[in-house]
């Protein structure tokens, strides 16, 4: 369950807001949470904490259903692939980039940054 906003840097533009604890995720393993009026998804790999948009940048297909691998979220539908660090999506497709959110692990708890002043960009997701 997310929890409310930390504000431990007035100097950064985001709005950190606490997600779960470090060992509520299974590696590999997807995990939708709806935040900040956003649904996100959060996956532990690579030995990393990634958290993305849920609905996929082409038709809005759950990306909650895809397979998370090797630095690499797969869409469950047209089996088009994003690359966790860029957003950037696999070759072959002309859509734009999934859009990734900055992290960070504080005491065993993942937060997740938003932009306040960005437009949302995440929409439903098409299940
Ligand atoms: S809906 Fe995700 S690649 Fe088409």
């Amino acid at each position: 369950m997310p929890g409310p906003p930390i504000s431990d840097d007035a100097a950064s533009p985001l709005r950190w807001v606490r997600a779960c604890r470090r060992d509520a995720l299974d590696p590999g393993a997807i995990h939708p949470l709806f935040m900040e009026g956003r649904h996100v998804i959060l996956m532990w790999d690579a030995d990393s904490v990634r958290a993305v948009e849920r609905a996929c940048p082409h038709e809005g297909a759950d990306l909650a259903q895809g397979r998370c691998a090797a630095g690499k979220l797969f869409c469950p539908r047209h089996l088009a692939w994003f690359d966790l660090r860029s957003g950037a999506v696999s070759a072959g497709w002309a859509f734009r980039p999934l859009t990734i959110y900055p992290t960070r692990l504080v005491g065993g708890e993942i937060f997740v940054g938003f932009d306040p002043s960005s437009p949302d960009r995440a929409k439903d997701v098409d299940a």
